[in-house]
């Protein structure tokens, strides 16, 4: 059993506990719904709507029925008020051409996580009626685009089992990984959308280990301690940096589409050893939409700040070394610098 499974049971435990004591389980679990929210971010205001009335956005005034529409789920204990939904929600606005809706689970993705884990089972059911009046309404199938972060990125998969329909798009920003290791445990992969493009920056930890979409992206091999992060204790606490980057990087492409091309490789150490100077290049991010027949891991590396993507540098120009990141000793090792080749023929 995974280490992070290990700990969905022991929190499981302390939950059940938690429950009997506090908490009228039947009537709350009738509620299931009621508290989620979808706001729609508009430049001048964002109008919130609950998830039984999501029909009335489509005829807001500030709604664009001709622009597609992204739906973005947040994480765990996350908010409106998060630093990831600002992010990724104003370089939406900036570009203007998407009409960004929140949604805003926040009520039951509160701590502790064994809640939030299985609360998602019910969220999920709610949510994909609410989207399915949406489309039976007029909103075009084909308009829509679910962008998720971690625990909202299973939630997208788990949503998409429940609708009659398939999505044309998710794109999973380090989607979850403890306790979706469990035999049985639904969780979000390449049948869940006609097309899944996943960016792994934490995996192993928070974020899934395993490949899980069509196209996977593992910047800096798609591990903590991301460049750039702290490594309190050795990479094990890196204040959520690592699993953070994965919607930096994502917000960053909205603006810099072309910033962040991957290479496909079997692995870091052949990708590091520049083994894997392909010219099927893949952008990471809203560009991997473009994509839509690639298959498979992409390899890239990014700088420590932002603006993180580095271009075709990122395949080209290698500074880290394929040794353990973990090391302390990671920044004197990085001497495995590749001259730039002369000519890069990529397709667009
Ligand atoms: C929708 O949810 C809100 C908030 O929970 C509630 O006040 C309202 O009565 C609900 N409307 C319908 C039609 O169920
Ligand atoms: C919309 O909400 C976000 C928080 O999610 C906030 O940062 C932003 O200022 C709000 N926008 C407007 C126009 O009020
Ligand atoms: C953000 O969430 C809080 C409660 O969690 C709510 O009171 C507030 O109206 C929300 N803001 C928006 C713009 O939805
Ligand atoms: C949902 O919206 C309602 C009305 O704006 C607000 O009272 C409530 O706090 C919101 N819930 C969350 C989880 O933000
Ligand atoms: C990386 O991939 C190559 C080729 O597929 C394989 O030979 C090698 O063992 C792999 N290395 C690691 C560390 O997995
Ligand atoms: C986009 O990213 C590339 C690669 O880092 C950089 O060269 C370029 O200047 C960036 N463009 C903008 C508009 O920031
Ligand atoms: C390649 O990376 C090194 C740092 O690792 C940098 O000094 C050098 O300028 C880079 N080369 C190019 C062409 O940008
Ligand atoms: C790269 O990722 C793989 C798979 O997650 C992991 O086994 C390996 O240790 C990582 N390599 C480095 C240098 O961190």
């Amino acid at each position: 059993m995974h280490w992070s499974s290990g700990l969905v049971v022991a929190g499981l435990c302390l939950w059940a506990t938690y429950c009997s004591l506090s908490v009228d389980a039947a009537n709350w679990a009738e509620k299931f719904g009621d508290s989620i929210n979808l706001t729609l971010y508009l430049r001048d205001k964002n109008v919130t709507f609950n998830i039984n009335d999501s029909v009335s956005i489509l005829s807001h005034p500030g709604f664009k029925r001709a622009s597609p529409t992204v739906l973005y789920m947040h994480g765990y204990t996350e908010s409106n008020q998060s630093r990831s939904v600002g992010r990724v929600a104003s370089a939406f606005l900036k570009r203007g051409d998407h009409n960004f809706i929140l949604v805003d689970w926040n009520h039951y993705v509160t701590f502790p996580y064994v809640k939030a884990f299985f609360n998602l089972f019910q969220v999920s059911h709610a949510l994909a009626k609410s989207i399915t009046r949406m489309v039976e309404s007029g909103l075009k199938r084909e308009s829509l685009w679910v962008v998720a972060h971690s625990l909202g990125g299973q939630l997208a998969g788990v949503t998409a089992k429940d609708l009659d329909f398939k999505l044309p798009r998710i794109t999973a920003l380090d989607p979850a990984l403890p306790g979706f290791t469990f035999d049985g445990i639904p969780n979000l992969g390449p049948k869940d959308a006609e097309f899944v493009d996943v960016i792994h920056t934490d995996s192993g930890f928070f974020g899934f280990d395993q490949r899980i979409g069509h196209i996977d992206f593992f910047p800096n091999n798609g591990t903590r301690v991301q460049p750039g992060c702290p490594s309190y204790v050795v990479g094990i606490y890196d204040g959520h940096c690592s699993h953070h980057r994965s919607w930096d990087f994502f917000a960053e492409s909205l603006l810099n589409e072309t910033a962040f091309p991957a290479v496909p490789c079997d692995n870091w150490t052949k990708f590091t050893k520049g083994e894997c100077k392909s010219t099927d290049t893949a952008y990471m991010g809203i560009r991997a939409g473009e994509a839509r027949h690639k298959r498979g891991k992409y390899y890239l590396e990014t700088a420590e700040t932002a603006p993180f993507g580095k271009g075709l540098l990122g395949v080209t120009n290698l500074t880290s070394s394929s040794s353990s990141v973990f090391s302390v000793f990671t920044g004197l090792l990085s001497s495995n610098q590749k001259p730039l080749p002369t000519s890069w023929g990529w397709d667009q």
